[in-house]
Formats: C-alpha cells, structure tokens, sequence
C-alpha cells in the first residue's frame, strides 16, 4: 500500500500522512480503483466479522469512572502535588506556589519513608491505564489555542463526540505531577527543547505549545522559522524556545523538504544525518522518533551516492537492516556530538496506527465496534489492559529501538509510548482532519475507508499525555 505524507511547518498543514490521505494526488484511476476495491473488501471482511463480535456498548457500563476505588480521588493530590520532590529546585527560584508545598513535601519525606508510592522517576509511568476525568481534562480547550493546525481540531472539522479528551492516563504505581507551564518555562529558561521526527513529533509539539502558550501573554511569544525545515516558538521572558525540526527519516532523505515530500518512491542516505544534525547542536532537550514512514514498504531504498551529487540510484535493503543502520547513525552522532551533561536526549517508541488495513489486523477484531471503519466511529478506548493487544505495531523495530538507545554513552531516556497510545483507537484524528489544510469534503468523509487518518491525534488528545510524560522525566532531571 503506497503512502505519502505533505507537510508546511509553521502552517502546520498537512495532507492526511499514513493511509490514503495523499492518494488522491497521485493515483491514476487504475489505483483509485484497486484502492477503493481494497477497502470494499476490508469493510467486508469486517462486517463478516462483526456478526460474531458483542456490542462494544453492551459494556461500556464498566468504563473506569471517578469513583470512591478509583484514582479520581488522586486529584485533589495532584492538584496539590502529593511528591514535589521530583520538581527538581529551579535554577533561577522564584516565588511560585509551589515553594512552599515543595519544603513541606521534602520535609515530610524525611518522616515518612515506608509506605509511600515510588518517586516518577522510579516509577515505570509508561506502564498503568486510561481513567476518565472530565474534571481535569482537557488541559486547554481547543477553541483556546490558536497554534494548532487543522489537521488536528477534530472538533472544529466536525467531530461530534468529545470523550477522546478526557482520559488521563494514570501509571499503576505513582501518580504524574500535575503540569505547570511555569515551572517548565523556568527549567526551559536560557534554553532550547527540540523535538525532531516526524508529524507525529510535530503532533506534540503543537500539544506542548498549546500546553505552555496561555502561561505567558501573547506578546511575550513568537514563532519564527529558520530555514525550512525549523520552526522556532520563542518565549521571550525566559529567553527559552520549543522547536521542532521536520526530518521523517532523522537521516537525510529525498523527503525532507517540509513542503514538498509526496514522494511515494522514498529513498534515504543512511549513513548521512549531519545536514539535519547540525540544527540540533546546543539544544538542552532533544525528542526524537521515526516510525511511520518505514511502514510503507517491506524494504527500504538506500540510495547510492548522495543527493547533492544528483544520483538517484538505490539499492533495496529489508527494512530492519535499515532501520538499524539509521538509528546507529542516529545514535552515533549523539554519541559524538552531546554533551550528556548539558543536554538531555528522550527517543519516543512508536505512534501506533489504527488502521486494521493489514488481513491479520483486520481479523484480529480487537475492538468490538461493527460500525466503524479503521479507526472512524472508535469513541472509547480499549479498556482492557489485561487483554492481548495487537493492533498491528512493528515490535521488531520497538525492540531495534529500544536496544540501540539502551546502549549509548549519552544515556537516552526512551519514552516507551507505545501501548498506552495503543489503547486509544477513540484518539485519532480519522475523519476531522484537513488535507492540505482543508477539511474533507463530503464525498470524501463519506469514504472513511480511504480517508480516515488513524495515524494522527486529535488536540487536545493523547500528544497531551506524551508531553505530560515528558515534563515528568524532564522536571525530575538535576
Ligand atoms: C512498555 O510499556 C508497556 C506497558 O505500557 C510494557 O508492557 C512494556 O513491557 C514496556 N516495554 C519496555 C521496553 O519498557
Ligand atoms: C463528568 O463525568 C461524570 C461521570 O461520568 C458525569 O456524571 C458528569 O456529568 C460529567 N461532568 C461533566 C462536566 O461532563
Ligand atoms: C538565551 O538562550 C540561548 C539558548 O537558547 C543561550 O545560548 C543564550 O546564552 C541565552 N541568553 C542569555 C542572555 O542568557
Ligand atoms: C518536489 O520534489 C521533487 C523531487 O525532489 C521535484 O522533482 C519536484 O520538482 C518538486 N516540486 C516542487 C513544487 O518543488
Ligand atoms: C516488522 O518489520 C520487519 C522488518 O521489516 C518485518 O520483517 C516484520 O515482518 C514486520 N512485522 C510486522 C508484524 O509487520
Ligand atoms: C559531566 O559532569 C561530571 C560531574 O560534574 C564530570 O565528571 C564529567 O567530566 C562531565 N562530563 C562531560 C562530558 O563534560
Ligand atoms: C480482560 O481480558 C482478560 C484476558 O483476555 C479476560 O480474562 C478478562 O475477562 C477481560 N476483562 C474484561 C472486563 O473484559
């Protein structure tokens, strides 16, 4: 299945990446054709399996709510943060309310050293469940942030159901702190955080600008690109920038132009990233990842000679070979060129895609909606953590991952995102996107088949967790 992604970084704009979305620019009416009978039989194949499958809303009555057992009742401590001590002390101390608490928190550590839950930054957070709080989320409303994209306001482009928004994820043995945009900013200060991949790095880094925009008035903020590939959103008081870097491959690759990259034949230099690498140099916090656009073809085009010299000729190796190549090319550089010291390196594992396009997915009937298609019509998500899930995820490129930066000499801090983004196949963008930065036309959200993105996350959405996430492990770092 072809793909293809578009992409304008301070616009935001993008055609639908993953599945379908680009198709239409390309396809001859041979391909429309064989794409629209492809769908035809996955929606066959899933109405012959729906017949079997129980009323996803049968149950729904067992969704985790606030209630007496539940984790709701960790609000009140999040709101009043039950540890500060993993706020690490501010580099510039400034009066802020959460001074005070912090002492009492650390001086009442001293007393009490049994029985408490483990601090974040022993705690596997990426490990718990989805429990909706409509009291605490969203964490900014949509309507309120003017920095996203449409490809990501599902509410505006129409989405009518809103639940997607309130989950908080909670970790099975802490509890996350409580995001504060000002204590951010103030461990930003003098400083630059980088996120640097693909649209779904893109994906959360609209998430964190939206998170820590309304800590600052609007004329002490400015986004400025530099070059075509950085965008830069500058907080002026702090001195501090949230950047993103468009390079889907992280190494250089025939699709790297941010506005021009529809290029179904994609070809990668595996061993070249200094051209990307050098934006990222001096950065105190950077974020990478690379996943979703390996998956459009079993094998991956290396190309032999460079780019600049004009060649166009390419080798095709598996993909796994590639994938390794490129992330110990990533991983070297690093190696080379960070200074752990000054800099703190987080890789995050898979965005999954919901796209149950592949026959084993299709099958594997995971959720027990008969109505939807893809990822359209989901509106809760998997609820069962004890269940096996399967919703297509490359495990053998987690694990390639996750062993090369396990074991680099700059320590790397790998945001195992995976599963817990796996279980909100309500979260995607689906039929509330924008192509091109146009919402869908009628006739095309009347293909969910073809058009649904089930790559991308709507915002306020799951990106919000990520970067929670990562303001866990960032605030705990000395
Ligand atoms: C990632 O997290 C999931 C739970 O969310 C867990 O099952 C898995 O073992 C973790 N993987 C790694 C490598 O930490
Ligand atoms: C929040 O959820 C509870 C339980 O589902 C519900 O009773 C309540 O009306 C909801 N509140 C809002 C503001 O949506
Ligand atoms: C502002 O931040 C940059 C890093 O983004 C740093 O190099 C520079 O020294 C800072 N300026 C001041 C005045 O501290
Ligand atoms: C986009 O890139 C392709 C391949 O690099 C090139 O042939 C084409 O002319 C470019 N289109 C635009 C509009 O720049
Ligand atoms: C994952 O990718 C590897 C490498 O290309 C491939 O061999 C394997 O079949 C893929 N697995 C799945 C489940 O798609
Ligand atoms: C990092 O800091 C430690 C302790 O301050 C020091 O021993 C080490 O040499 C430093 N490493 C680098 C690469 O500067
Ligand atoms: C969750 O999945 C497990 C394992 O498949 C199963 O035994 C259990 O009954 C399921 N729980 C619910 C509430 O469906």
């Amino acid at each position: 299945m072809k793909r293809s992604k578009t992409f304008a970084a301070v616009e935001g704009r993008e055609r639908k990446g993953g599945e379908g979305g680009a198709r239409a620019n390309f396809h001859t009416p041979t391909v429309v054709i064989l794409i629209f009978l492809l769908g035809f039989f996955i929606y066959e194949e899933e109405r012959a399996v729906k017949f079997r499958a129980r009323s996803f809303f049968s149950s729904s009555s067992s969704l985790p709510e606030c209630g007496p057992d539940k984790n709701c009742l960790k609000l009140s401590l999040l709101v009043t943060p039950e540890r500060t001590d993993n706020l690490a002390p501010l580099e510039t101390p400034q009066p802020t309310e959460q001074e005070p608490q912090s002492r009492i928190a650390h001086h009442e550590e001293d007393v009490k050293t049994e029985n408490r839950p483990p601090a974040v930054e022993e705690c596997d957070i990426f490990n718990g469940e989805w429990v909706l709080d409509n009291l605490t989320r969203p964490l900014y409303e949509e309507n309120e942030c003017n920095l996203l994209s449409t490809q990501v306001t599902c509410l505006r482009n129409g989405r009518k159901d809103s639940l997607y928004q309130k989950w908080r994820w909670q970790p099975r043995d802490c509890s996350l702190p409580k995001f504060e945009a000002k204590l951010l900013l103030e461990k930003l200060r003098n400083k630059r955080l980088l996120y640097a991949g693909d649209s779904l790095n893109r994906n959360q880094w609209e998430s964190m600008l939206c998170l820590v925009q309304s800590a600052v008035s609007p004329d002490r903020r400015s986004m400025k690109l530099s070059g075509s590939s950085l965008a830069i959103f500058h907080f002026t008081d702090y001195n501090a920038t949230i950047e993103y870097y468009w390079a889907p491959f992280l190494v250089e690759s025939n699709v790297d132009d941010p506005s021009n990259h529809s290029l179904l034949n994609r070809i990668l230099m595996p061993e070249s990233i200094v051209k990307h690498a050098q934006h990222w140099k001096g950065a105190h916090f950077l974020i990478f990842n690379t996943y979703t656009w390996w998956l459009n073809s079993k094998n991956t085009r290396v190309l032999r000679g460079s780019f600049d010299e004009g060649s166009m000729e390419y080798d095709e190796i598996e993909r796994a070979a590639a994938y390794e190549r490129v992330l110990r090319t990533w991983a070297n550089w690093i190696d080379e060129n960070v200074d752990p010291n000054q800099t703190a390196v987080f890789f995050n594992s898979m965005s999954p895609v919901h796209s149950r396009q592949e026959a084993a997915i299709v099958m594997s009937n995971d959720w027990n909606n008969p109505s939807g298609i893809k990822c359209y019509k989901e509106t809760t998500p998997i609820m069962n953590v004890s269940a096996p899930l399967d919703v297509g995820t490359n495990r053998s490129m987690f694990v390639i991952a996750q062993s090369i930066a396990s074991r680099m000499r700059v320590p790397v801090h790998f945001m195992n995102i995976t599963t817990l983004s796996e279980y909100r196949k309500d979260a995607h963008t689906s039929l509330f996107s924008a192509r091109r930065g146009k919402r869908l036309t009628q006739k095309e959200m009347a293909n969910p088949a073809v058009y649904a993105d089930c790559t991308h996350w709507c915002l306020p959405g799951l990106p919000d967790t990520w970067n929670e996430l990562l303001y866990a492990r960032i605030m705990s770092l000395r």
